[in-house]
């Protein structure tokens, strides 16, 4: 009698499981098209994710500033030369985020495409002439001068370029001509990013 309730009941719950089983098999259907929104949803983050990642990245690469006085203590000047043009480098660095100024060098490298903005400020010590340019990949760009004055000159100019990764920009001091810096920074150099191109 056991034995025979035993198996009703194994009966009953053995046709419900297949009515279970049957069931999804409507169901399957209808989840098809949740699927594959799914799906779509899973790609859409994840292109999402790509872009944000790419985002994030541009911005930190667009952080880049720089400042920088000639000399790092005491006072002097640099100059004059009569053979040529010299670099100048720019060894009180105030800011450099992003690194890209050298200050064993005083070459700025352009680490990403896009509108840069620099401008140096010079002082000369009479009786010496006041001559310094700003150079892109060793072409000159623009100019301070202040020939044969009389007083202890002070001139600054500045420029925006559009520089590729890699272009290098630099001060140079013009033959025949000094610049003078002191504890003040009188003599500088700064530059940064404006935006990405
Ligand atoms: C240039 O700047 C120095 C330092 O501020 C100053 O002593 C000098 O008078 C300035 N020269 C002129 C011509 O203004």
């Amino acid at each position: 009698m056991l034995v025979v309730l035993q198996l009703l009941l194994l009966l009953c719950v053995g046709s419900s499981v297949s009515q279970n089983f049957m069931t999804p098999t409507v169901n399957i259907n209808v989840q098809i098209p949740e699927l594959e929104k799914l799906q779509k949803m899973e790609e859409k983050i994840q292109t999402l994710q790509e872009t944000l990642n790419k985002v994030l990245n541009e911005n930190e690469a667009r952080k880049i500033a720089f400042s920088a006085g000639l000399l790092e203590s005491g006072s002097g000047g640099i100059g004059p030369f009569d053979d040529n043009w010299k670099t100048l480098v720019y060894k009180k660095v105030f800011s450099n985020i992003g690194n890209a100024y050298d200050s064993n060098t005083g070459i700025f490298t352009a680490p990403v495409q896009g509108a840069y903005y620099f401008r140096f400020n010079a002082h000369t010590r009479s009786p010496f002439n006041l001559g310094a340019g700003l150079f892109k990949n060793d072409v000159p760009q623009c100019s301070v001068s202040s020939w044969k004055s009389t007083t202890h000159s002070n001139a600054s100019n500045g420029v925006v370029l559009t520089l590729e990764p890699g272009d290098q920009v630099h001060i140079k001091v013009w033959r025949n001509a000094q610049v003078y810096d002191n504890k003040d920074s009188l003599t500088s150099f700064s530059g940064f990013l404006l935006f990405p191109l």
